[in-house]
């Protein structure tokens, strides 16, 4: 093979990543799509590929012999019955994160994965950003020390526009914004410390969003909407102060990890800012990340100072494309895996544990803070 053919199951919001694939004299091509909406396959047919196979029902796509490779870029309680019906149809499959919605989900997922012999990513784009790479090379290089704690602070500016007006409102479609957020940050956290988490307790509130306006009401019909601090009248249009919503917009995480790393993780949806800070302190020095002005902070010990920031300040710059330049990266790596068994830099183990975490974190939190174990389960190699 020298050219994979693609279809994408869901071409909404996040498929602006298709034009990282659709290279029509590349290695890629997208030549199929299938969403619900025959409009978003409309506006595909016009932006991407107007001689591409369209359909309203996936299965028909995945009949195809002519499509190598599938991406899933469904709503996230979709994401198991999608990747598992693209494996048994025998495609290679990049599925974006969270990888399902319950590690029952995951778990199914990796015992298709296998039975398949097909290949699987997930869309951790994170991992493909520099100031994570970056840490992770800092942290790898031992400067640190041995990592002993970790503290995450995830401020969700425009969470009430991404995550309140549409389908993530509701636990039924994504058991909980901790796996919709933070399934990348409890995947950097795995991922930079080399260390799974053991343990989870979490406490949890829905303290800004939700209450007790219409299900069907939509911002342009509302008789608030000139005063309403959340109005939004195009795009994503569901009132946020709906009653069905049920998923928390502040919640605190804390976890123990292999090796005794103590690891917390703050999400809020309600701050004016967006940004993830991450701190790593080690035995030896300190790392943090500040993703507003594109800096990492590494403090030593042995510096013998305690007023400033850092000895030594990394100056990242995004780079071209999308999420700081990871978007064009994973697609890439996806190709590459596909056609030259190239191994990416994410594996669907991780992405079955960082949805663990944040289950069970959920769980916790919906039962007052109760402490959970976390299962490797029965995959790990
Ligand atoms: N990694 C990232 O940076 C990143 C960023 C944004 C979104 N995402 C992920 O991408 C996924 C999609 O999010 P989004 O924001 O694009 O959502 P969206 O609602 O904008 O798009 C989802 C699309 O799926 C379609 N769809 C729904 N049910 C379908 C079905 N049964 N068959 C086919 N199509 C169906 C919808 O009509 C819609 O066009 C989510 O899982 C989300 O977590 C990842």
């Amino acid at each position: 093979m020298k050219q994979v053919r693609m279809g994408i199951i869901g071409v909404g919001g996040r498929s602006s990543i298709m034009e990282y694939w659709h290279k029509p004299s590349g290695d890629s091509v997208i030549v199929a799509a299938a969403d619900v909406s025959r409009a978003r396959l409309e506006q595909f047919k016009q932006s991407v590929n107007n001689e591409a196979f369209v359909t309203t029902d996936y299965h028909e796509l995945l009949a195809r012999e002519d499509i190598d490779a599938v991406a899933i870029l469904t709503p996230d309680f979709l994401h198991e019955e999608h990747v598992i019906a693209a494996l048994q149809a025998g495609k290679h499959v990049y599925c974006e994160k969270p990888l399902a919605i319950t590690v029952e989900g995951c778990d199914r997922i990796l015992d298709e994965e296998k039975k398949s012999g097909k290949h699987l990513m997930i869309g951790f784009n994170m991992r493909y950003m520099s100031m994570y790479q970056t840490m992770k090379e800092i942290i790898d290089s031992g400067v640190i020390g041995d990592i002993k704690a970790v503290w995450v602070r995830h401020f969700v500016g425009l969470g009430g526009y991404f995550y309140y007006h549409d389908w993530h409102g509701t636990a039924e479609n994504t058991t909980s914004l901790l796996l919709q957020k933070a399934s990348h940050d409890f995947d950097i956290i795995h991922w930079l410390t080399s260390s799974y988490a053991t343990k989870v307790s979490a406490f949890g509130s829905l303290d800004y969003y939700g209450g007790d306006q219409p299900n069907d009401l939509h911002c342009p019909a509302c008789n608030k909407k000139d005063t309403c601090p959340e109005v939004s009248l195009t795009g994503l249009t569901q009132c946020a102060f709906r009653k069905e919503i049920d998923v928390e917009d502040n919640s605190m995480v804390i976890m123990e990890l292999e090796g005794g790393i103590k690891a917390s993780y703050m999400q809020c949806h309600f701050t004016p800012d967006y940004s993830r800070n991450y701190t790593f302190i080690g035995t030896k020095g300190r790392l943090e990340n500040d993703d507003v002005n594109d800096k990492i902070y590494v403090k030593t010990r042995k510096s013998g100072s305690w007023h400033e920031m850092s000895d030594i300040t990394y100056n990242m710059k995004d780079l071209p494309g999308t999420h700081g330049g990871a978007d064009p990266r994973i697609c890439q790596d996806f190709i590459a895996l596909v056609l030259h068994n190239k191994q990416p830099l994410t594996t669907t183990f991780a992405a079955r544990m960082s949805v663990a975490v944040g289950c069970a974190a959920t769980e916790s939190i919906r039962s007052g803070g109760k402490m959970l174990e976390i299962d490797l389960g029965r995959h790990e190699s």
